[in-house]
């Protein structure tokens, strides 16, 4: 099985993610489904970069240690990724050990080549993208990607890289690899600034103490400086070897999937401290645009930033998973805003796909008692036609998906769900029921359900949770990402004798009128915005004076809480899939827990009262955003609402006393 290795960029820990952050995890965890669904065998890798100067000043500005903050700030990125499915392979994170350890490696073995000199920096500094900016490069004074942050003088003796001997394998490279640098456009940038001649790095910092040391032979008195030091994460993250030529099963990497501010720093910079190092090449980096709101670029510096957990909190991840794919096109830039998101949601999930399942399902339970017909070889035009557009959806939308364009394969999967809906309305199955042409109504039968299961598979990499309720609805067995897609798609055999299910609304339209989403309470930019102006402490949230934690100023009744102090708890309906004693505890139940969009798992003190499986199936409420705890080393990630005398001698758990979706919000 050929292996893919995809990583995207590590994000700074110096504030929350945004939506520009979530948009690159989750076009890389598109891609990285795709390739597994292709028959690949697919590693990716994501996580946090610590390293930074604005990193050590913002958890000063906390009152935390720089490694407390770190370890709090990196749990809110991981969390936020796992509330969105994304489905990585490692989370790593910059001061992980083996980390530390390949760095050094790295650093050693360019020296050991002749590539690290020690000289005299002086020169302007730009915290916010952590870059040494040249006199030229300034425009009035500032930074051109920061003009409201005066960039710092820096002037220090450390330890130089020699880029500027790599200009010209640099260019053969690229030359002779088109798919290096992608887009194109990128590419061309790139090589123009080559061309216009590359000065010598400094790879070191004296000033600073929080980073990797430099290796004792040559000066750890040094802490690398932070780009040389993120970079080396892909080659960690592939298991490299420190102090041996094992690169790790998966190096070189396959894809690197990151946003078009920091090409100059993968495409010029990572290649030639490879090429210095004795390292091979990863095979494409791909500089993808960026996701603007109200036409500007979403920055924590500039105050500009949407929360991309608020959003699933209220539609789910699938939603706004969907709306990004199918918003910011293929390497360019695309504008988000909370009506488009809720129209295409409304138009495209709850109208098109949504219905289509609906539809066939009640027709299938109406007809045919809810068990899929059999061939019955009663085969029309029409039939043909759909099997057409399957055919060269299916294929179609692989070669797009290999060419790095899920936009693109988004609209060529959609193409399947318009044909599918014209399909009901032109095959009229109710005219073939009142005619009693059962063997047409069968066909017809039949081929949605095969149309849909294929839309599904298609679409498991962009919206994985509704693409497996999608799956159980129909009866499928296993998991949609089970099937091969490699560009044909053949399910004809999973078929026979399955019987459909029907649920609530797959997705529940959104009333554009009154919603929580259009009426502007989302409009969180404008709130950080607003936060901004309140002035630091608090961009990360994190220090008892934040905004952020602290609510609108002190309490006036001591035991009273305000409805904004209510609405930070995210109350959930989930039901118990499973339930187990927790070894070697009395008290300890470790519970499987299903959200809706996401499975979980919780520990309750709950077993004096409760035999595990009479959990199993309860619609209980657990509190969603509690920050993850392990107990008695077992991983916990929420917990449910139970009431207990004030002895706790009795104790009862919180249902509902009729059925909700799961994942429904308890306000
Ligand atoms: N830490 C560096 C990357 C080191 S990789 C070895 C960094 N971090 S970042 O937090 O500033 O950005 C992380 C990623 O998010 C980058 O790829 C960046 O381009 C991307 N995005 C940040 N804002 C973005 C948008 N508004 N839209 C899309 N992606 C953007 O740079």
């Amino acid at each position: 099985m050929a292996k893919y290795y995809i990583t995207t960029a590590i994000d700074y820990v110096n504030g929350n993610p945004h939506l520009g952050h979530a948009y690159e995890k989750i076009g890389a965890d598109v891609i990285a489904r795709f390739k597994r669904l292709a028959g690949y065998d697919a590693f990716f890798l994501t996580g946090t970069d610590e390293h930074s100067l604005n990193v050590a000043r913002q958890a000063e500005a906390e009152g935390l240690s720089t490694q407390e903050f770190c370890d709090i700030m990196s749990g809110r990125f991981r969390n936020a990724w796992d509330k969105l499915n994304i489905s990585y392979d490692r989370f790593i994170r910059t001061t992980d050990q083996d980390h530390v350890a390949t760095v050094q490696d790295i650093v050693r073995r360019a020296n050991e080549r002749g590539y690290i000199y020690r000289g005299t920096y002086s020169g302007y500094y730009c915290v916010s993208c952590e870059r040494f900016i040249e006199k030229g490069d300034l425009i009035d004074g500032k930074c051109p990607f920061h003009p409201s942050r005066e960039p710092e003088w820096v002037e220090e003796t450390n330890y130089f890289f020699a880029l500027s001997e790599f200009q010209e394998p640099l260019l053969r490279h690229i030359q002779e690899h088109p798919d290096f640098i992608l887009p194109a456009a990128r590419r061309n940038e790139v090589v123009n600034r080559i061309k216009e001649g590359l000065q010598d790095v400094s790879v070191s910092r004296s000033t600073l103490t929080w980073g990797v040391p430099f290796p004792e032979e040559i000066d750890d008195s040094q802490v690398v400086y932070v780009w040389f030091d993120a970079l080396i994460n892909y080659l960690t993250g592939a298991g490299y070897t420190p102090g041996t030529d094992e690169f790790g099963k998966w190096w070189p990497a396959d894809l690197h999937y990151i946003g078009k501010d920091i090409t100059w720093f993968h495409c010029v910079i990572w290649p030639a401290t490879l090429m210095a190092a004795g390292v091979p090449l990863p095979e494409t980096i791909f500089g993808h645009g960026f996701v603007t709101f109200k036409g500007a670029k979403m920055s924590k510096s500039e105050g500009i930033v949407v929360d991309p957990l608020k959003v699933v909190d209220s539609l789910g991840a699938d939603p706004l998973r969907y709306y990004l794919m199918k918003v910011v096109p293929h390497g360019q830039d695309g504008d988000f805003s909370f009506e488009g998101l809720a129209e295409a949601y409304n138009a495209d999930l709850a109208n098109d796909l949504g219905n289509l399942v609906n539809r066939t399902t009640a027709m299938i339970k109406k007809y045919f008692k809810g068990q899929v017909p059999s061939p019955t070889g009663v085969y029309g035009p029409l039939d043909e036609e759909l099997k057409a557009v399957e055919e060269s959806v299916a294929q179609r939308a692989h070669e797009m998906m290999e060419e790095l364009d899920p936009t693109s394969a988004l609209s060529e999967i959609w193409r399947l769900i318009t044909a599918a809906n014209k399909y009901i309305e032109d095959s009229a199955p109710w005219v073939l029921a009142r005619e009693g042409k059962r063997e047409s109504l069968a066909t017809v039968m039949l081929n949605l359900v095969e149309a849909i299961a294929k839309g599904t598979i298609m679409l498991s990499p962009f919206i994985p949770y509704s693409s497996q309720r999608i799956w159980d609805i129909l009866g499928l067995q296993g998991k949609p990402e089970d099937i091969r897609w490699d560009g044909n798609l053949e399910i004809s055999s999973l078929l026979p004798g399955i019987c459909v299910t029907q649920t609530g609304p797959l997705f529940p339209r959104l009333d554009m009128e009154s919603s929580d989403f259009t009426k502007g309470e989302f409009h969180l930019a404008e709130l950080a915005k607003e936060k901004k102006k309140e002035g630091k402490p608090g961009q990360a949230g994190l220090s008892a004076k934040s905004p952020q934690d602290s609510g609108k100023g002190d309490k006036k009744v001591a035991d009273l809480i305000s409805i904004d102090d209510f609405a930070k708890l995210d109350l959930r309906v989930a039901e118990v899939i499973t339930a187990e004693r927790v070894e070697g505890t009395d008290k300890l139940v470790r519970l499987e827990i299903d959200l809706g969009c996401e499975k979980r798992q919780i520990v309750a003190g709950i077993a004096q009262f409760y035999k595990p499986e009479e959990l199993v199936g309860k619609h209980i409420v657990v509190v969603a955003n509690l920050e993850p705890a392990r107990i008695r080393g077992v991983e916990s990630k929420g917990m449910l609402l139970a009431g207990s005398t004030e002895d706790r001698s009795e104790l009862a758990i919180i249902t509902v006393d009729r059925p909700l979706p799961k994942g429904a919000k308890v306000r």
